[in-house]
């Protein structure tokens, strides 16, 4: 693997090394744009509100509206959840443990009943769409964990990635081994004998088989060293600049702030903020309760 630290890329850099010390791990922390009063909203929170986020979320490549789903009969995880995707966007997904975002990813892929609200992909309705559905549709989904087979080569899952279009298997492994040589390298690898580092880049690659025109990503950082944690971002911007929009979850909130387009602070089933990835990483109050030191200390 290549040091991303190393990088001749200017706009893959990150501006400051890795400090692992400095990710928001806010477990317990609480926004709650709920109540407050009028007027007193900030750019991030009035973005968040319904009849804003109805406004920009116009024309979406992904929308999901005022989602209620859960897991449990009479216990709702999501709580009118709204989100959309714009063509060619990386929107990343930040909040505390527990908040619901890998359940909004599970739901926009059709894995979580869907109790009220809707998920449309270039304005056709999904909701609850079978995933077989949703990857022909061009939807890739990349679970947080058991998201390759161990069994397998590398080589073996990249065909499994490429199930529904096995002609097309030579051309898109030779483009997911340009994004991440190590496949190509080690194809006859076994999976199961790889890092997690190895993994993530296997399950990454295996989505990205299929051609996706969208790519869930949920937690592609996690558990992994920090030089491994900066090349997965850095080949989320890559996948991304080939026209794929990725929507990424990530519990490494800033450099998922520094590196996507939008981003939404997740609390309790709602989005409590969404905006820039840069007007978020300097909002006081995102700081406040999900970067800063009050969001670790709680
Ligand atoms: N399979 C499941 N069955 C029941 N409850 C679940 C399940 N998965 C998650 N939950 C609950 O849903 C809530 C949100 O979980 P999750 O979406 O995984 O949060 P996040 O990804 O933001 O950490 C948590 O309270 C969690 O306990
Ligand atoms: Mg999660």
């Amino acid at each position: 693997m290549t040091d991303p630290r190393h990088s001749t890329d200017p706009a893959l850099e990150f501006d400051r090394p890795v400090d692992a010390g400095d990710d928001t791990d806010a477990g317990t922390t609480r926004a709650g744009t709920a109540g407050a009063p009028a007027g007193t909203l900030s750019p991030a929170e009035k973005a968040a509100t319904r009849e804003e986020h109805l406004r920009l979320a116009e024309g979406a490549l992904v929308r999901a509206d005022d989602l209620v789903a859960g897991y449990v009969p009479g216990v709702n995880i999501l709580r009118g959840c709204d989100f959309y995707l714009q063509e060619g966007e990386l929107v990343g997904i930040i909040g505390p443990n527990g908040a619901g975002k890998s359940t909004l990813l599970k739901t926009i892929f059709g894995l979580i009943p869907v109790r009220s609200g809707a998920v449309s992909l270039r304005g056709e309705d999904i909701t609850s769409a079978p995933a077989h559905r949703l990857v022909s549709l061009g939807v890739g989904y990349v679970p947080q964990n058991n998201n390759v087979f161990p069994s397998l080569t590398i080589e073996e899952n990249m065909q499994m990635g490429a199930y529904l279009r096995p002609k097309v298997f030579k051309e898109r492994f030779s483009y997911v081994s340009d994004l991440f040589p190590m496949l190509g390298e080690r194809r006859s690898t076994k999976a199961g004998s790889l890092s997690g580092g190895e993994r993530q880049m296997v399950a990454m690659g295996r989505a990205l088989m299929m051609e996706p025109s969208v790519l869930l990503l949920d937690e592609p950082s996690a558990g992994l060293s920090p030089a491994y944690q900066d090349e997965v971002f850095i080949r989320c911007r890559r996948i991304n600049a080939t026209g794929v929009s990725i929507i990424m979850v990530e519990q490494n909130a800033r450099r998922c702030l520094q590196i996507c387009d939008r981003g939404y602070v997740l609390d309790q089933g709602r989005n409590a903020y969404t905006d820039t990835g840069e007007s978020l990483m300097h909002d006081p109050k995102v700081i406040e309760l999900y970067l800063g030191t009050l969001a670790k200390a709680r």
